[in-house]
């Protein structure tokens, strides 16, 4: 039930940070350290590369997920769109583990290639907020989300829950293959709770940055790099699906290779700037950008930020940061959809599950 809510979205985003304690008491075991499953840990650990399949949001989470398993755990990791990798297989490696993410576990696209590696006798690891589900029950393991269901079509709480989950899988694979993890991921989480509320706190800020930028444009660009880049990715399909503005993510790196020549007097540029080690060139990108009329509103990170910055989000741990980065770019999506007066829980030619390849 959405209850005082307008749209299941809006209650969605707002959940993140429940949804977040509660995949923390999850995993945690009496001592109130992370663990998972401990025939999971051992199949990862194992692997001499993992592969990650998903689609959509799903997907965006995985490349996350990729940054966490080879940071932490020192695992190599490749990541996939399903629908690409069941019809172009690249060569795999000796001793593959198979990740499939999936909100519904449903997704038929997914499906096809688990079917395939099943067939060539691999494992596969299902991450899912659904148990029972097809992918669940066809996999070797599953991994559950707790994010709750999620109504609206537009994925947000998943996409969260997914990373966060990513992440208890790394730091405890991590652990499991000695590998030194140098921050308390439990304490981390904690704070990125804390901060998710002020985010769900901050709406109007949200509300007033959709009108200015995004009320009559056609199209939108979200630039990032590192982290930023995979969250931008995000952020565009989140604006894409549900306002019809043409939103597209970049590396900040690649726009000078072809896609500035787009910019245009006024084109409204998203930057996030939440990355330390990068935070000088995205910058210098938005230099790039707005030397061409582009209008720029940065979202940067406490302790990174700037003059210029439109929106400053609470410091959180460098790796963790898209838990955080994400909600404001769910929150301008959907004042968009608003002021756009799209369905923003039902948005047109869009399904919340796809159940054909
Ligand atoms: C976007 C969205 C879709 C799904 C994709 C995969 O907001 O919801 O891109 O992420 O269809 O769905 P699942 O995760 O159920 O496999």
């Amino acid at each position: 039930e959405k209850g005082t809510y307008p749209h299941y979205m809006l209650k969605e985003i707002d959940e993140q940070p429940a949804v977040m304690r509660k995949i923390i008491q999850a995993y945690q075991n009496e001592e109130g350290k992370l663990t998972i499953d401990y025939n999971i840990a051992e199949a990862v650990s194992e692997a001499d590369r993992v592969y990650i399949v998903a689609c959509g949001t799903s997907y965006h989470a995985g490349l996350i997920g990729q940054q966490f398993i080879e940071k932490m755990a020192k695992i190599p990791v490749e990541v996939h769109v399903a629908s690409e990798f069941v019809y172009n297989m690249p060569l795999l490696s000796e001793k593959p583990l198979f990740i499939f993410i999936s909100q519904s576990g449903e997704t038929a696209d997914s499906r096809a290639v688990l079917v395939a590696i099943k067939e060539l006798g691999h494992k596969a690891l299902t991450i899912t907020n659904v148990p029972g589900s097809t992918l669940s029950r066809e996999a070797d393991y599953t991994l559950l989300l707790h994010a709750g269901p999620e109504i609206a079509v537009a994925s947000t709480k998943a996409y969260t829950a997914q990373i966060a989950v990513l992440a208890i899988l790394a730091n405890v694979t991590a652990k499991f293959r000695n590998q030194p993890v140098e921050f308390d991921l439990v304490k981390e989480l904690g704070i990125i709770g804390t901060a998710m509320e002020a985010l769900c706190d901050s709406k109007e800020e949200f509300e007033a940055i959709a009108r200015e930028y995004l009320s009559v444009t056609r199209n939108a660009f979200f630039i990032g790099r590192s982290l930023d880049y995979y969250v931008g990715l995000e952020g565009s399909l989140k604006l894409k699906e549900i306002s019809y503005i043409q939103a597209e993510g970049f590396a900040g790196g690649e726009l000078k290779h072809g896609t500035i020549a787009l910019i245009e007097d006024g084109t409204p540029i998203i930057a996030l700037a939440t990355q330390e080690s990068v935070n000088l060139s995205i910058r210098g990108n938005v230099k790039e950008v707005v030397a061409r009329g582009a209008n720029p509103c940065i979202i940067s990170m406490k302790g990174l930020e700037e003059a210029e910055d439109r929106f400053v989000i609470p410091a959180v741990h460098e790796l963790l940061t898209p838990l955080v980065s994400v909600i404001p770019l769910q929150l301008i999506a959907y004042y968009a959809a608003l002021h756009r007066e799209c369905d923003v829980d039902k948005p047109r030619n869009l399904a919340k599950s796809v159940t054909v390849e």
